[in-house]
């Protein structure tokens, strides 16, 4: 008997994992945290699942769920949106089950800012000029950020910045950025990404927050001068001269 945690994907019902599907299909319970998780993939569940949405319950009361399947001998599908590694808060409900001795699994899915960087066509690490990527959240009532974690800090290493919980404080993205990327720096916003209603707004540190106007929630903030780069360098995996193992020295 195991909790098994799936990671639902960003949005289009089809990108799951195909594991992550068999194992809905396999589970007589899944628990699925509210809106942000694709809906169609319920039709997954076997017939008679229990189902059960736990956007309005507290941490007691979804352990409560995942005690009451594990007694009665029940595997659980738990499906949280886009990735289990970044903001699912499968960490504490992992720390509860390992406290009961509960079994658990983890299975990936897609991330919302891997569905972003999709939607506008575009790699976000570029030759020469981003290597890095920066995956952050604006802080908010559910979490603060520890001190150290700033945009400023951040911003310092002139990277690619997808920002996440963000869009409500898109003016003050762009106050804190400007100082080290510019004015002119390319940023792109990617609102609800891979659902029907996705929409992709592109502009500058100058010009995002305008066109931005009336968006509140579900959206990444991206900026960093890989969304903007064409000159660059090819890179050097393709290259006729790279001599590397699996094409032959
Ligand atoms: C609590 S975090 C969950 C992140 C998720 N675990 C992941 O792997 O992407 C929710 C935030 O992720 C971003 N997000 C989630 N789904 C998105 C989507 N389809 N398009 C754009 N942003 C999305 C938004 O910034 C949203 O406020």
């Amino acid at each position: 008997m195991t909790i098994h945690f799936i990671g639902a994907g960003p949005g289009a019902p089809d990108l799951i994992t195909l594991r992550g599907r068999d194992l809905i299909a396999r589970c007589p319970v899944c628990l699925f945290a509210g809106s942000l998780v694709p809906m169609a993939l319920l039709a997954h569940c076997p017939p008679g699942a229990r189902i059960v949405d736990t956007a309005p319950l507290d941490l007691d009361a979804i352990e409560a769920e995942f005690v009451k399947a594990y007694e009665a001998g029940q595997e659980v599908a738990r499906l949280h949106s886009g990735d289990l590694s970044i903001w699912s808060a499968v960490a504490e409900q992992v720390r509860r089950l390992k406290a009961r001795g509960i079994p658990y699994s983890i299975t990936p899915g897609v991330p919302a800012f891997a569905a972003a960087a999709a939607a506008l066509g575009q790699e976000l690490t570029i030759p020469e000029v981003a290597q890095s990527l920066v995956l952050t959240r604006m802080g908010g009532r559910a979490s603060s950020m520890p001190p150290r974690e700033t945009l400023a800090n951040f911003a310092a290493s002139g990277t690619t910045l997808a920002i996440h919980l963000g869009i409500h404080a898109i003016a003050r993205v762009v106050e804190e950025l400007v100082p080290f990327y510019g004015a002119d720096c390319a940023a792109a916003i990617v609102v609800r990404a891979s659902w029907p209603e996705e929409q992709v707004i592109r502009g500058t540190l100058a010009d995002i927050a305008a066109r931005a106007e009336g968006i509140e929630r579900t959206a990444i903030i991206l900026v960093g001068p890989a969304l903007g780069a064409e000159g660059f360098r090819e890179s050097a995996l393709y290259s006729v001269d790279y001599r590397r193992r699996y094409r032959g020295a």
